[in-house]
């Protein structure tokens, strides 16, 4: 008895440490975002037992490349074999650790029995992807079938529905195209770039097919490629699951929408791509004497354009600009009046005011006493910078001509008398 204790004991203890052998090292993992995955491995007689076994060690390579645990990547298995054998061997919510979880897979027994494939499809959307086995509704779901043998049953039904789940299915087939159909893995998985086809079951514990299919399932979801707003831009392209893109606008242009976007799970993005309209500079108001177009608000980088009216010559920026800051680049000119040069007093007389004068002022003229001004008592200045009448002059008074004197002459002089 004691003896057959020991015997146990120490068969317990090779068993535990051929298991412990059989656990891979860790793997640097670098899957961007967690994901569901379950494996749908066919237990049937072909495989043979050292055939399964390195199905296991397959299923636990690719398993290794991932993160891990409740919050990280979950793994579920699910093995199939005859009519009444679909048995669920890890759901998704339990062995969340990677030495638990490969130690369960390594512990999967072998079944040895016909292959019913779409059976095993059916078994995994009944079961495995149900929420209350440990589906999240945040992450990606995968669905890797392991395969080598054409099913006995209808597989194009089942695959499909388990496609409609939203369940992206990766198929790896192992033998011949006598053994498996190439058509048969494309109807699994739906897309030939998600088919693997290993010759022999040798090739299982090759390491580049998990590897593979790690990179196919981390870069498996792409969102839409987002177009950068008109006058912005994207922080990034990147389009994978989880993705972060912040939009921002060029300077001038105001923001108007969502300033971020994630790739979510069912690869559409969380927003819209915003638009980026200009930024608007107050109205302007027109300078006295002068006018400006256009009168409303102006958006950045338009400008407004000054005039002054007739008689006023414009003095500083005529067309300033909305700047990216929403202030002019220039100050709203001034009209000047045009000047008219100083009129000079006609002799014998006086010009009042003196000086330039500017439109559309006037002046009078006057003559001293004695003289009679010739044209018009004033002059205007012009919006042409002329006066509109620029000549007078005084003119001594005429004394009526005076009969001579008996005797003598008549001396006439200028002047009053
Ligand atoms: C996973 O997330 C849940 C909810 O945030 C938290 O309660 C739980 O402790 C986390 N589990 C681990 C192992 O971090
Ligand atoms: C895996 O999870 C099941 C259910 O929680 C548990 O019974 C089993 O012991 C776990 N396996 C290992 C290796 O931890
Ligand atoms: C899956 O569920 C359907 C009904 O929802 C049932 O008819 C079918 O037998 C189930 N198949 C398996 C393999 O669990
Ligand atoms: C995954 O994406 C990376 C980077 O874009 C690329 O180098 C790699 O070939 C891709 N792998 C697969 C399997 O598509
Ligand atoms: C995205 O924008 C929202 C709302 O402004 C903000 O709360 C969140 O932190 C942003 N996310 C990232 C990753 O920048």
């Amino acid at each position: 008895m004691k003896v057959a204790l020991g015997l146990v004991s120490a068969i317990l203890a090779a068993n535990l440490y051929l298991a412990a052998s059989q656990i891979p090292p860790p793997l640097a993992t670098t899957c961007p975002y967690p994901v569901d995955l379950v494996f749908l491995v066919d237990s049937s007689e072909s495989f043979r037992t050292s055939g399964f076994e390195e199905a296991k060690t397959f299923v636990q390579n690719v398993v290794n490349y991932f993160t891990l645990g409740e919050n990280d990547t979950r793994v579920g298995v699910v093995t199939y074999s005859n009519i009444d054998a679909q048995i669920t061997r890890i759901r998704l919510n339990e062995n969340y650790t990677r030495v638990e979880l490969l130690t369960e897979i390594r512990d999967i027994p072998y079944d040895r029995g016909h292959t019913f494939t779409g059976l095993g499809l059916d078994h995994v959307r009944n079961n495995s992807f149900l929420t209350v086995n440990g589906r999240r509704s945040n992450t990606l779901d995968f669905l890797i079938v392991l395969t080598d043998d054409e099913s006995e049953d209808d597989i194009s039904g089942p695959a499909q529905l388990v496609r409609d789940m939203g369940i992206t299915v990766f198929v790896v087939g192992v033998g011949e195209e006598s053994d498996i159909h190439q058509a048969t893995l494309e109807t699994i998985a739906g897309d030939p770039r998600r088919v693997f086809r290993l010759e022999d079951h040798d090739f299982l514990v090759d390491d580049s097919h998990p590897r593979t299919i790690r990179e196919a399932i981390c870069n498996a979801t792409q969102c839409p490629t987002l177009t950068a707003p008109t006058n912005g831009a994207l922080s990034t392209t990147a389009t994978s699951y989880l993705t972060v893109v912040t939009f921002t606008c060029n300077p001038g242009y105001v923001l108007t929408g969502a300033v971020n976007a994630t790739c979510q799970a069912d690869i559409t993005w969380s927003n819209p791509v915003p638009t980026c309209p200009p930024v608007q500079c107050a109205a302007r108001a027109a300078p006295a004497n002068g006018a400006v177009t256009p009168t409303g608000a102006v958006s950045y980088p338009n400008g407004v354009t000054f005039t002054c009216n007739s008689g006023y010559t414009l003095s500083g920026q005529a067309t300033p600009t909305c700047q990216s800051d929403t202030t002019w680049s220039h100050p709203v000119p001034t009209c000047q009046a045009v000047q008219c040069p100083a009129l000079t007093a006609p002799a014998n007389g006086a010009v009042s005011p003196t000086g330039a004068v500017s439109y559309p002022n006037s002046v009078t003229f006057t003559c001293n006493s004695g003289y009679t001004l010739t044209g018009a008592t004033g002059s205007t200045c012009q919006a042409d910078g002329t006066w509109s009448s620029p000549v007078h002059t005084c003119t001594a008074v005429q004394c009526p001509a005076r009969a001579a004197p008996a005797n003598g002459p008549v001396h006439c002089s200028d002047g009053p008398s």
